[in-house]
C-alpha cells in the first residue's frame, strides 16, 4: 500500500498543507514545535479514526478554526481509496470513503493502513495493562472491521452493565435484567479473547524475529497473552462464570470486575518482565519491536505493507540499532521524523522535506 497524497486543512497548526510522500522514505525534519508529529498523527488518525496522542477531536482543530479537514488517497492491490475526515467543533465527525458519508466508524478501517511508532510507545511497556490492551485493539481493529464491532458491543453492554450496578444501589429489583447484561459480556468477550490470543501469538512471533535482529541477537522478546478471565476452551462460558462469581462484590462495588476490560499482555524479555526488568535502552527496543510487528503481522495479513510512520525514533537508538532498522525499511513505505539531519547518516531516503511554522518545503 502507498499514501500517494495527505491534505490538511486547519489540523493542529497547519491552515492548509498538502504532502506526496514517496515510494521509500521520506524524512520530515525540523525543529521542535513545527509540525512534524502532527502530519503522522493525521496519517495514523485516517487509519484508525483515533490521534495517537488524544481522544478530543477538538483538540486537533487549528485553534480559532471552526473545522479541521483530513484528506488522504491511497494506493492498494485493488485500487486507489480516498478517505475523508471532518472534525468540526460543533457537531459530530464526519467520515466520508471515496466521496460518500459513512455512518458507521467502523468503515474506515482498512482503507488506509498504517503502523505508527512514537515515544508515548515507551508507555506501551512502562505503564499499565491499559495501554498494552490498547495497543493490541486499535492493531486489529486496522485488521478486521469484526473486531472493531465486537470491541463497541463488549463497551456498550459493559457500560450498561456499570450503570445497571449504580442503579441497582437505590433499586435493587433491577439486578433481575442483570443475567441478560451478563449474557452480551461473555458472548462479545469471548470475541475479543479468541481474536486477541490469536493475534498475540503472531505478534510474539513476529517480535521475537524483530527484536533479535534490531538488537543484533543479544535478546530474546516475547509477548504473552494475560486474560483476566482464565480459560480453557470455552471462552464464554467461563465470562459467565467468572461473572456471576463476581456478582456480589461488583454489586456492592458498582463496577464490573471481571472480563476482558482487564486483560494484560506480558512483554519479556528473556523471560523476565521488561517492565520490571528492562533498562531503558532495552524497553525502547522492545516498543519498537512491537510496532515492527505489527507492521509484519499486518504485511503477513494484507499482503501488502502498510505504511510505516516513525517519529523521534532515531535519536534514540544507538548507531547498531539503527542501522539494523534502517535496513528493514527496503519496499516499505515510510514516514520519518527527525531534527538532527545527522540521525539519517546512513538511510537513503527518498524525499526530505522541511518542516517549519506548518510549512513543508522539499530540500
Ligand atoms: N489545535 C492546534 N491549533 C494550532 N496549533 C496547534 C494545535 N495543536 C498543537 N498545535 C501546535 O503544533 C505544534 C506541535 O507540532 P508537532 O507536535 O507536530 O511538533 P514537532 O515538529 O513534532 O515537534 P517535536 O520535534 O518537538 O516533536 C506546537 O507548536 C503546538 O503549539
Ligand atoms: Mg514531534
Amino acid at each position: 500500500m502507498r499514501v500517494v497524497e495527505l491534505q490538511l486543512r486547519n489540523y493542529r497548526n497547519y491552515a492548509a498543507c498538502a504532502l506526496a510522500p514517496c515510494k521509500g522514505v521520506t524524512v520530515l525534519l525540523g525543529d521542535n514545535g513545527q509540525g512534524k508529529t502532527n502530519l503522522l498523527e493525521a496519517v495514523y488518525l485516517t487509519c484508525t479514526g483515533r490521534s495517537h496522542r488524544t481522544r478530543q477531536d477538538r483538540e486537533l482543530v487549528r485553534w480559532g478554526a471552526e473545522a479541521a479537514d483530513v484528506q488522504i488517497r491511497a494506493e492498494r492491490r485493488d485500487g486507489s481509496h480516498e478517505v475523508e475526515i471532518q472534525l468540526p467543533l460543533a457537531g459530530r465527525r464526519r467520515i466520508l470513503i471515496a466521496g460518500q458519508e459513512v455512518s458507521r466508524s467502523g468503515e474506515l478501517m482498512g482503507h488506509v493502513t498504517g503502523v505508527l511508532f512514537s515515544p508515548e510507545d515507551l508507555r506501551t511497556v512502562k505503564d499499565g495493562p491499559a495501554e498494552r490492551r490498547r495497543f493490541v485493539d486499535m492493531a486489529l481493529a486496522q485488521l478486521r472491521p469484526a473486531y472493531y464491532y465486537a470491541m463497541q458491543r463488549y463497551n456498550r453492554a459493559l457500560r450498561q452493565r456499570n450503570e445497571l450496578l449504580r442503579a441497582a444501589a437505590v433499586n435493587p429489583s433491577l439486578l433481575a435484567t442483570l443475567d441478560s447484561w451478563d449474557e452480551q459480556l461473555a458472548a462479545s468477550g469471548a470475541e475479543l479473547m479468541r481474536q486477541r490470543r490469536a493475534y498475540v501469538a503472531r505478534l510474539s512471533r513476529a517480535a521475537g524475529e524483530t527484536h533479535r535482529d534490531i538488537a543484533g541477537g543479544r535478546e530474546v522478546l516475547s509477548v504473552a497473552y494475560r486474560p483476566n478471565v482464565d480459560a480453557d476452551g470455552d471462552d464464554a462460558r467461563a465470562c459467565m462464570e467468572a461473572l456471576f462469581a463476581a456478582r456480589e462484590g461488583d454489586v456492592r462495588r458498582m463496577t464490573t470486575s471481571v472480563g476482558p476490560h482487564r486483560d494484560d499482555v506480558a512483554l519479556l524479555v528473556d523471560g523476565r518482565d521488561v517492565r520490571a526488568f528492562g533498562s531503558q535502552g532495552q524497553q525502547r527496543t522492545a516498543a519498537l519491536s512491537m510496532r515492527l510487528a505489527e507492521l509484519g503481522v499486518m504485511r503477513e495479513e494484507l499482503g501488502e505493507w502498510p505504511v510505516l510512520m516513525l517519529d523521534d525514533v532515531m535519536s534514540e537508538l544507538d548507531p547498531g540499532r539503527r542501522c539494523r532498522l534502517l535496513e528493514r525499511l527496503e519496499g516499505i513505505q515510510t514516514l520519518v521524523t527527525c531534527t538532527d539531519p545527522d540521525d539519517l547518516a546512513g538511510a537513503q531516503p527518498g524525499a526530505v522535506y522541511r518542516v517549519s511554522g506548518a510549512e513543508i518545503h522539499p530540500l
